[in-house]
């Protein structure tokens, strides 16, 4: 008798078992950044924030159209360069993921937003921010984060009205990122009465910047405007301090507002002079801010740089989208993504029509002491 019992509950786990291995179903998200070169430490940070998403997805036990979830994460590495970003792109598009978080940086992000419209995937980058990306009005581009207009604008306002400056020079690495938010900044600035009294180029590879900031020292500005990501803008401040250029103001966008900068300037006494932008509210505003750092940074110490915040609401958002469509198909759940209203760890994220976030915050930041600190 008790032999008997024995089998029977056996032979039930077994069916039970196989029921549920039928009835399981993998929803792959892609996420795309640069995790290899100069940029690899922003790349792991948004890597990171969608990784921890996914983990925390697997454990909600989420049935949809019947069939319990196992998330999982397709991550690629564009190493910030446009072509490569496309070939990503392409790459998940052909993976059949359901959706993609990213890319990085606006150059890669424009190019690799048309392969996604055309393969039919939605894709949220949660970091690039030039303006361009929502202008073609493809149904499946989302951005989570403010974008360059707040950013080069606020930046330009609070040099004009809370510093009083007066003269300001440019410079941008000529990427669709540091070139369009250098813009901005121009445009809103010359409104604002600053003269911008010399514009120097340089790209997203250099690191020598002496040429270029001796011309601008000459022109005796009170402020420097730079369009690019922090492996220049670590670099070119220590290169100030040692051209004298010490009481000269440094602004930025998004790219340059890191953790790693500190670490870049190699101890420069001129990143308090830095003032940076980001297009969100700062971690201790945000909905969810505080306790999901503590969570991240016991996850991947040291690791915290800008977006991940962002990159782990975006994976989340997708996953929201298809529960309330009851579908992991694109082409029934993007309806639902464009009608979100989502309370995520950065905001309570709802869609414009164009995929731009509805009332999108920024923030600005100095370096006090080294460490990163909001103004407002
Ligand atoms: N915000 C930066 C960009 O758009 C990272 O490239």
């Amino acid at each position: 008798m008790q032999m008997k019992l024995k089998l029977t509950a056996a032979a039930v786990l077994t069916l039970v078992a196989g029921a549920v291995m039928a009835q399981e179903q993998v929803i792959k998200i892609g996420h795309v950044g640069p995790v290899s070169g100069p940029q690899a430490h922003y790349g792991k940070d948004n890597e990171n924030g969608s990784r921890m998403a996914i983990e925390e997805l697997n454990t909600q036990n989420i049935t949809i159209n019947g069939k319990k979830i196992k998330w999982e994460i397709q991550a690629e590495d564009d190493a910030a360069d446009p072509k490569q970003g496309t070939a990503a792109a392409q790459k998940l598009c052909d993976a059949k993921v359901a959706g993609v978080v990213g890319h990085l940086n606006s150059g890669t992000t424009i190019p690799a937003s048309k392969v996604y419209n055309d393969c039919g995937i939605p894709h949220v980058t949660g970091a690039a921010t030039n303006p361009a990306l929502t202008k073609p009005g493809y149904k499946t581009t989302f951005r989570i984060i403010a974008n360059d207009l707040a950013l080069g604008a606020g930046l330009a306002n609070y040099a004009a009205d809370a510093l009083k400056l007066k003269k300001i020079a440019v410079i941008d690495d000529r990427t669709a990122y540091g070139q369009g938010v250098a813009d901005v900044f121009k445009a809103t600035a010359k409104k604002k009465g600053i003269q911008i009294v010399d514009e120097q180029f340089t790209t997203d590879k250099a690191t020598d910047f002496m040429a270029i900031l001796t011309a601008i020292k000459s022109k005796n500005p009170d402020g420097v405007f730079f369009g690019g990501m922090d492996p220049q803008a670590g670099p070119m401040l220590r290169q100030m301090e040692q051209l004298g250029m010490a009481n000269v103001k440094y602004f930025g966008g998004d790219g340059i507002c890191t953790t790693e900068i500190a670490k870049l300037s190699g101890g420069a006494k001129t990143l308090g002079n830095v003032v940076c932008a980001e297009g969100g509210a700062s971690i201790q505003k945000m909905p969810g801010g505080t306790a999901w750092k503590a969570k991240y940074d016991a996850k991947y110490p040291g690791q915290f740089q800008v977006y991940s915040p962002y990159t782990y609401d975006a994976t989340m958002l997708l996953a929201d989208a298809m529960k309330r469509a009851n579908s992991w198909d694109p082409k029934v759940y993007i309806p639902k993504l464009a009608e979100s209203n989502y309370k995520g760890v950065t905001s309570n994220i709802q869609f414009e029509p164009n995929g731009e976030l509805k009332n999108a915050a920024i923030t600005l930041y100095v370096y006090k002491d080294g460490k990163k600190t909001p103004l407002n």
